[in-house]
């Protein structure tokens, strides 16, 4: 087996497993930006994705996967993948202790402060699992790289391995990419001093990093600054420690416009799109698609919408609130509470203001890509409300499937409102009363207006797609 040239690791590859009718395993591709950048530039280059097993099918192909030089490849388009078999007892805690318990929450200021986090002596164990973790990817990407090869780390499941890497192949050109926001240093430092320090020491072995928003990289570099005393220089976005310069770049990804209108051409979609019809009449149509996921804002969304139906009562009747939820980390009981939480929420607005002809809520929690696709195109309001989110590329794929003009509503933290933010009507998403407003300006825009806002969003969208996100970074290594 060839040694690759470009290399990325994420902890979701690009390929999941599941068990066929016969009993033999099928793959099937995943979504998102990610892998259509990296598919698009793998027929180029010799390319090797190293990701984890996260399902008991992954886990059994990756263990029957004939042993080539590297063991466990599966062939992708050009591209091969490295699916590792972590013992699961590491994974959970590495996934679920630190990555989404701990990291993610810090990330997005998910905390409840008075109660949580605590850094007890049962974190360092899952700390070391992390370690092991971070280490079982540089293993792997450390045989499967050629001389001077360029690895693309992504996120915050993956902050040690740049430094592992760099000690074991100095050769290699490494960047390491966020996809979610960075926090201010008085909230990293809440982490234990070791811990918090090894995290940016972890990412500072990379030749340069990256980020979807200025405003997460300034946030990086005041880290770096405040708790490992580097020398940092904010306005040239350079970190200067343990004798190296490291760079940090702002690359904000796009929509993959392409791929997007190839699965809203799916027949599925437009079946989807005629059950929605039906179900919504001649109501106007706010829509929202999220992972169930705290960061989402999803509650505070849902009173939004009470607080305009009964802010302006002119509306009932009149519009409906579609609100599709894919199920997310499950694992982690703070996700499993607030599912519960968004479903009791919706009953409660339901049981509200329901009238025997008009339901005023359709709350899914559950997978169908092609029914959110539907519900972008019929939409006449997009809801995006993130109380923080690296970039939220719903806002983005919205506007380019809207056949009705929808007006977007979107949070003002997100990455998103960098480039959306004239177009879009901006909200702070505490605020549900100015969240409802916005709704109530949405659903009563002129049309014209509506259409000028909507053909710049979609302009704006497309403004560095997946492939050319992707290559600028592999780029930016020289
Ligand atoms: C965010 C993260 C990704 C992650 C995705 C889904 O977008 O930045 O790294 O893959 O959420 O989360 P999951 O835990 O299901 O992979």
């Amino acid at each position: 087996m060839d040694k690759a040239q470009t290399l990325i690791a994420a902890n979701r590859g690009p390929i999941s497993f599941r068990t066929a009718e016969d009993g033999s395993l099928e793959y099937s591709r995943g979504g998102g930006g990610l892998v259509s950048g990296m598919t698009s530039v793998a027929a180029e280059v010799d390319s090797l994705w190293v990701c984890a097993a996260l399902s008991d099918d992954d886990r059994r192909a990756a263990a029957e996967a004939p042993g080539a030089r590297i063991d466990r490849v599966h062939d992708l388009g050009g591209m091969r993948v490295h699916m590792l078999d972590i013992p699961e007892r590491t994974f959970a805690g590495a996934y679920t202790g630190i990555a989404n318990s701990t990291l993610w929450f810090l990330q997005h200021l998910l905390y409840d402060l008075p109660n949580k986090p605590v850094f007890g002596s049962g974190f360092a164990r899952l700390w070391e699992d992390y370690a092991a973790y971070n280490n079982a990817f540089a293993e792997a990407l450390v045989s499967g790289a050629a001389e001077g090869a360029r690895v693309a780390v992504q996120d915050y499941h993956l902050a040690l391995v740049p430094q592992i890497l760099r000690s074991r192949r100095p050769d290699l050109r490494i960047t390491h990419f966020s996809h979610t926001p960075w926090a201010p240093p008085e909230y990293l430092r809440m982490l234990p001093n070791r811990v918090a320090r090894e995290l940016l020491e972890g990412m500072l072995g990379a030749d340069r990093l990256g980020f979807h928003s200025p405003r997460w990289a300034e946030a990086f570099l005041r880290c770096c600054s405040e708790i490992l005393g580097a020398d940092v220089d904010i306005d040239r976005r350079t970190v200067e420690h343990g004798g190296r310069v490291v760079t940090v770049g702002v690359h904000a990804l796009g929509a993959d416009e392409e791929g997007l209108r190839t699965s809203a051409a799916e027949p599925e979609v437009a079946q989807r799109r005629g059950a929605l019809s039906q179900l919504v009449g001649d109501t106007r149509l706010i829509v929202r698609v999220d992972r169930t996921e705290l960061s989402k804002n999803i509650v505070r969304g849902l009173e939004s919408y009470r607080e305009l139906l009964t802010l302006h009562p002119e509306w009932r009747g009149r519009v409906t609130h579609l609100a599709f939820a894919y199920p997310s980390r499950g694992d982690v009981p703070e996700y499993r509470e607030y599912t519960e939480t968004v479903l009791r929420m919706a009953e409660e607005i339901n049981e509200e203001f329901s009238t025997p002809e008009w339901t005023p809520l359709v709350l899914e929690v559950n997978d169908d890509y092609p029914r959110s696709l539907a519900s972008f195109q019929l939409a006449d309001v997009l809801l995006v409300n993130p109380v923080r989110d690296g970039m939220n590329l719903v806002a983005k794929e919205g506007p380019l499937l809207s056949e009705r003009d929808s007006v977007l509503v979107l949070s003002r933290e997100a990455g998103a409102a960098d480039e959306l933010g004239e177009d879009a009507l901006l909200v702070n998403p505490f605020d549900t009363v100015e969240t409802a407003e916005a709704l109530h300006q949405a659903l009563s825009m002129p049309d014209r207006e509506r259409r000028e806002r909507r053909e710049r969003l979609a302009e704006a969208a497309v403004a560095l797609p997946p492939r050319r996100w992707f290559q600028e970074q592999i780029r930016s290594l020289g």
